[in-house]
């Protein structure tokens, strides 16, 4: 476990979480990254040090903050091209910031194209000593972090051009098995019968969704993405790359094992009692796998269930299409292959934009001449519609594709899969999933611009960032 004031080495080490041996990249020498933890209003001095040397992945590396607002301090965002350069080998990079407004789940993640998928990703909690929530739920234990990841045998430069980009294995804080390989050890979370845990979930995936189940037992949402919501219950959650939860769960049953499933959306990560599974052991319970039935699955997740526990705070006019500025981005595929936003490919520029800003750069066409770079009034209400795209029935193009956004957090106004818009209570996120054409979801967000510098927005699928 880390402090808000550390030193970070980003390494290469040869690891096998789930009994496959491969060289990785790291931060802190493990797989996730070690826990960063720190309290609402700490001052963060992250020093990250760049030891890589394995060319057969990136060596050039960079730290981004996922969820921090980086207020007054986008320079430290951590996005190699956008707000600095990649950190060269034996390099360093000093990230120096406050957070005084946001307390809850984040994590941390390369932000150099698919080296992420090489390993460089963990968990950032940041703890109110004045959280409502704890109150609200006298939870017992809110230590535990649940870190959901898909994981890929090859390197991620060797796979980035073998598209499509099938995961080996699903892992739960850095365990798991794959198909056909040998019984690598689960994760376990242990809980004592009658007692109340606040799980915090990250779905620190590469590109695979999850849907998270723990047999017998129900959770109740309370935080999506660091921002507290109104409780909701449910048996199964569905987490996208990127997002993040916070469920209670009450140690209800008898005492027994219980497994935890989370299945993903690739064909081959499903559960069969060792793949795509961790356990809940109850204190008194043998150690041993358990037998446990799923479900009963009642209690469906539903994203426009989900409101905010303080206010509603939707910026603008309510009503869709009446902010200040009204954009509708259209997700694609070009000839070459590569995803677009309106048609457009993200490339790298040849200076950090940031950079560029700071060198006199006065507009977007200046900064990324390709049209990659939307030009924001400051202190403007934005509202940004994504009607899904296909490719073929059901296959959302590559989707669905979770969109999000620096150096803010956004209202949801209208979700995928339903199709009525709320600006009244929606639930407020950085990451959300723009669902599929076959649902005919046109998922829209809306924002203010209180937070002046050029940010990332992107796809957190980390093959369709680069591609
Ligand atoms: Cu999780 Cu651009 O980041």
């Amino acid at each position: 476990v880390l402090g808000p004031v550390s030193a970070i080495e980003v390494a290469n080490k040869v690891i096998a979480p789930d009994g496959f041996p491969r060289s990785t990249v790291l931060a802190g020498g493990t797989f996730p990254g070690p826990l960063i933890q720190a309290q609402k209003g700490d001052e963060f001095l992250l020093n990250v040090t760049n030891l890589l040397n394995d060319t057969s992945m990136d060596i050039t590396t960079s730290i981004h903050w996922h969820g921090i607002f980086q207020h007054q301090s986008n320079w430290a965002d951590g996005t190699a091209w956008i707000t600095q350069c990649p950190i060269q080998p034996n390099g360093s990079f000093l990230h120096r910031f406050t957070v005084p407004d946001q307390a809850g789940t984040y994590w941390y993640h390369s932000h150099v194209p698919t080296q992420y998928c090489d390993g460089l990703r963990g968990p950032l909690v940041i703890y109110d000593p004045d959280d409502p929530l704890a109150d609200m739920y006298d939870v017992d234990d809110e230590s535990t972090v649940i870190v959901l990841s898909d994981w890929y045998h090859e390197p991620s430069p060797l796979l980035y051009n073998s598209p499509p980009f099938t995961p080996d294995s699903s892992l739960i804080n850095g365990l798991g098995r794959y198909p056909g390989g040998p019984a690598s050890p689960l994760a376990v979370f242990n809980v004592t019968q009658g007692q109340r845990y606040r799980f915090r979930i990250i779905g620190a995936s590469c590109d695979a969704w999850f849907n998270f189940t723990i047999d017998g037992h129900d959770m109740t949402i309370i935080e999506a993405d660091g921002n507290e919501v109104e409780p909701v219950v449910v048996d199964s959650l569905a987490i996208y790359a990127g997002q993040r939860y916070s469920v209670v769960v009450t140690a209800d049953q008898p005492v027994d094992n219980y497994w935890i499933r989370f299945v993903s959306d690739f064909p081959n990560q499903t559960f069969d009692g060792g793949l795509n599974s961790a356990i809940l052991r109850y204190n008194g319970a043998p150690i041993q796998d358990p037998t446990t039935d799923p479900g009963p699955y009642v209690l469906p997740f539903d994203e426009s269930a989900l409101h905010p526990l303080q206010g509603s705070g939707v910026p603008g006019i309510p009503g869709q299409g009446n902010a200040d500025v009204n954009i509708n981005l259209i997700t694609g595929l070009n000839a070459a292959g590569l995803f677009t936003v309106d048609g457009v490919s993200f490339v790298d520029p040849p200076l950090p934009v940031l950079l560029q800003i700071l060198s006199g750069a006065q507009n977007a066409s200046q900064l990324l001449p390709n049209g990659s770079v939307y030009e924001l009034p400051a202190n403007k209400t934005i509202e940004i519609s994504f009607p899904a795209t296909d490719l073929n029935p059901g296959g959302a193009l590559g989707g669905p594709h979770p969109m999000h956004l620096h150096g803010h957090a956004f209202d949801v106004v209208r979700v995928a899969g339903n199709s009525t818009y709320n600006y009244i209570n929606p639930v407020r996120r950085d990451t959300v999933s723009i669902g599929s054409q076959a649902q005919n979801d046109n998922v829209t967000i809306r924002f203010s611009t209180n937070n002046p510098g050029p940010w990332f927005f992107h796809c957190h699928i980390d093959w369709h960032l680069h591609r």
